[in-house]
């Protein structure tokens, strides 16, 4: 295992332990989202944990948690959440977030805005000082029409990627839409400004910019794990 991956490992299990009995969880996407799934089945196992449910934010989650034997929930059954737990691709010092690198930003977003605590679980390299300043934003977009959004992007300063699977063909959400993956050189200077500015073309359906959401993020290190809460600063 690599030293990012030990990292990742410790600071998902640092995360279960702030889960208590009877908690309506929401499950993340991605390999960090994984190891959480794996510390929740192993404390429901040793019986630490009894009577929680996930609700999962994408299908290979889904997959996985029923694999594991995590008991299941969908936003149908549970429109109120107490946690989620989740990767990140990116975290400020203010705890924003880009999300999306896994491709399920939006069932991701949908179940953050229902759950009452946020939980984001990552290794150090995640830590930013400016949002965009290690990967591209993911922008969700229905795929009708989507190349009339390519100048919009342009005049917003994006340099973008339409998300492609190996074979060449476009990238596809479990909700059926493309993702153009927008770099912006040097980092997003103004998030809430560019996040409205998106999220008002018509045919962008989400991004993966998760502002003002975060309640803790797990931070596993070298020097092992730390949890930094909304407001302390870092
Ligand atoms: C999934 O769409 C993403 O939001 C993930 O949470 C994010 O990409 C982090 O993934 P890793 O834990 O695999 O780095």
């Amino acid at each position: 295992m690599s030293a990012q991956d030990e990292q990742k490992r410790q600071a998902a299990e640092r995360a279960v332990e702030l889960v208590e009995d009877g908690m309506k969880l929401g499950l993340g996407t991605g390999s960090t989202a994984r190891r959480v799934l794996e510390a929740l089945a192993a404390r429901c196992r040793a019986g630490e944990l009894a009577e929680i449910v996930g609700v999962p934010t994408s299908k290979d989650t889904e997959s996985y948690a029923r694999e594991l034997g995590i008991p299941l929930a969908t936003l149908e059954d549970e429109t109120h959440l107490d946690m989620m737990l989740d990767g990140a691709d990116e975290v400020d010092p203010a705890l924003d977030l880009i999300k999306g690198l896994g491709g399920a930003l939006l069932w991701e977003k949908i179940v953050a805005a229902a759950t009452d605590r946020l939980v984001i679980v990552v290794d150090e390299s995640k830590l930013v000082d400016r949002l965009g300043l290690t990967c591209a934003l993911p922008v969700e977009v229905v795929p009708f029409g989507w190349r009339t959004l390519l100048d919009p992007l342009r005049a917003m300063g994006a340099e973008f990627d339409l998300r492609r699977r190996q074979e060449g063909a476009p990238f596809v959400t479990d909700g059926g839409h493309y993702i153009l993956d927008c770099g912006f050189p040097g980092g997003i200077e103004d998030a809430e400004r560019l996040e409205a500015l998106l999220t008002r073309r018509p045919g962008v359906v989400d991004t993966g910019l998760f502002l003002r959401m975060t309640d803790t993020v797990v931070v596993g290190g070298a020097e092992g794990v730390r949890l930094l809460r909304r407001g302390d600063g870092r």
